[in-house]
């Protein structure tokens, strides 16, 4: 069990997201909710997750699944009460589980008190609170273009102005230039940092600097301002866990936002390789050669060591099932879950694994009426007014679209997953009848057993934790593997990422090392089996 008063204990940790809605219901209303969530601590104990972050679970009219709050200081009902917060935080840290909640401080829901007072008059103390533009209703301010579609400005006629949206208009940004809107956030911050939360996921936070008339939003003029002002006043030097969320973060930026002086994250979620295999939209595929990902993971290993911390990721609740997309989620389902599993899990960082990622989960591709994600069901809109025929956007839909990683989880063969004893709020995934957490648990070969292990195996080797990143055979279109040095030890981690059996050389720093782990039996030696995974260790 690791200690959270330690020092940097987030180095040693590995996180566990959960998608609240989609992760246990228990109360037959087809949703999941914190009740729900204490039920499965045992089982996420016996994981060994170190901690918990929690999607949104405050009160939101939902038009993004939670990420449009309405109060940042209430639980929404959906998910239970504020005793019930407290219960999961309190039964949670009896395990040595630590809660991490989701901060989203860029923009609020359209039904947040301070909006609907914004929208009372330009006189309203709240709207300052907002970025507003005065304009006419057929000329916004500029061509800016919203994420989940549309323009990024919407008119408000009894105002006579624009407001400015990033997402969706119900989630309208908030003005950081306004230090009362910053001192209101702060002060939230507190209040939940004071009910003993371990830390916190900051949503699109390298939006906040944001500067619409210069047509910026990602790392704008007063970002790094706003960030060390945000930390200094909240959870700087409290020894939580901060992971910002930073698409538009390089290796540079991410040295900044992790500086190991704590001046402002733990560590950002970076997206640079989950960019790697989509064109111009995520809705364009594009060919992603191995050795293009390795260099990109080698060259974040490199650039962040020593100087700054990485989180480690294939999946969350934006992205689809890595078995799917990157995996076989076919015949060899199982091992190249474990094989991804394993070339993640030897790197340097701390690792997040998404719910139902450790049962080997894959992409549901649903008929579009069963979609729930209001990013897909604007861009099945946009790509059929675009010219792409039925067909081709629901092929672009189930390839990316976020409901893949949504669909309730999978906990036994029973009638809905065992996810609720009433209608899902989402349609569970046929497959739970062969891929569930029962089945896995009774089963030592599953692919949960693999991410138990590799999560034993960084508590006891300080080498997973502390090694430098040597990438080996980089121009291999289906062998990742490199070494890790340090802490007196050598750790090689082996994958084969194809499915056609790959031929591979022990160096000779190995010859006389131990097997930590081996995804499928014993390595044969000179030659991996399709998607075979192994992790080697030396010591001094
Ligand atoms: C982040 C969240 C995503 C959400 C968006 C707007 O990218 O991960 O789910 O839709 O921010 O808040």
């Amino acid at each position: 069990m690791l200690d959270r008063k330690d020092k940097d204990w987030w180095k040693r940790a590995v996180i566990y997201q959960i998608y609240p809605k989609s992760f246990q219901d228990s109360n037959g209303d087809g949703v999941g909710d914190l009740p729900g969530i204490i039920s499965r601590l045992d089982y996420l104990q016996a994981l060994g997750v170190d901690a918990l972050w929690l999607c949104p679970v405050f009160a939101s009219p939902q038009a993004d699944n939670g990420y449009d709050i309405s109060d940042y200081r209430a639980i929404d009902p959906m998910f239970g009460t504020m005793e019930d917060m407290r219960a999961l935080i309190r039964e949670a840290d009896a395990r040595g589980i630590g809660i991490l909640l989701d901060l989203v401080l860029n923009h609020t829901s359209d039904r947040h008190r301070w909006f609907r007072e914004a929208l009372k008059g330009r006189d309203n103390p709240f709207h300052d609170y907002y970025i507003w533009r005065d304009g006419r209703p057929d000329m916004p301010p500029n061509g800016m273009k919203a994420t989940f579609g549309g323009p990024a400005w919407t008119w408000v006629p009894e105002l006579g102005q624009y407001y400015f949206h990033q997402f969706a208009p119900q989630q309208p940004d908030l003005n950081w230039e306004n230090p009362a809107v910053r001192q209101e956030l702060y002060a939230m911050i507190r209040a939940w940092m004071a009910e003993g939360v371990a830390g916190f996921r900051l949503d699109v936070i390298d939006q906040i600097g944001k500067d619409p008339d210069l047509q910026v939003t990602a790392n704008g003029p007063r970002l790094m301002e706003f960030l060390r002002e945000l930390n200094r006043e909240t959870f700087g030097g409290a020894n939580l866990v901060t992971v910002g969320e930073a698409w538009g973060a390089d290796v540079a930026r991410a040295r900044r936002y992790s500086a190991p002086d704590g001046s402002i994250f733990s560590m950002v979620f970076q997206f640079e390789q989950m960019l790697l295999d989509q064109g111009d939209s995520k809705w364009e595929a594009k060919p992603m050669p191995l050795p293009v990902l390795k260099k990109s993971i080698a060259r974040w290993q490199q650039g962040l060591h020593g100087c700054g911390w990485n989180s480690l990721f294939w999946n969350n609740h934006d992205l689809p099932r890595i078995v799917s997309r990157w995996g076989d989620d076919g015949e060899y389902r199982v091992q190249s879950a474990k094989a991804l599993a394993v070339a993640l899990h030897g790197l340097q960082g701390t690792p997040y694994i998404y719910q139902g990622e450790e049962l080997g989960m894959t992409n549901a591709p649903y008929p579009a009426e069963d979609l729930r994600d209001i990013e897909s069901r604007n861009a099945y809109r946009d790509l059929r007014a675009a010219g792409r025929t039925d067909a081709e956007a629901m092929a672009a839909i189930h390839r990316m679209g976020r409901d893949n990683a949504r669909t309730p989880m999978q906990w036994s063969a029973g009638a809905n997953a065992g996810f609720t004893a009433g209608t899902p709020w989402m349609r569970v995934n046929p497959n739970h009848v062969e891929i569930n957490a029962e089945a896995a648990l009774a089963d030592l070969d599953s692919v949960f057993y693999t991410y138990r292990d590799l999560i034993a195996l960084r508590k006891r080797y300080p080498v997973f934790v502390q090694g430098d990143f040597t990438l080996l055979c980089p121009d291999d279109g289906q062998v990742f593997a490199y070494v890790r040095r340090g802490a007196g030890q050598s750790l090689l981690a082996v994958a084969n990422l194809s499915g056609r059996p790959a031929a591979f050389a022990l160096p000779d720093e190995f010859a006389a090392s131990r097997v930590l782990l081996a995804t499928q039996g014993p390595p044969a030696g000179g030659l991996l089996r399709p998607w075979e995974a192994a992790l080697y260790l030396t010591e001094q």
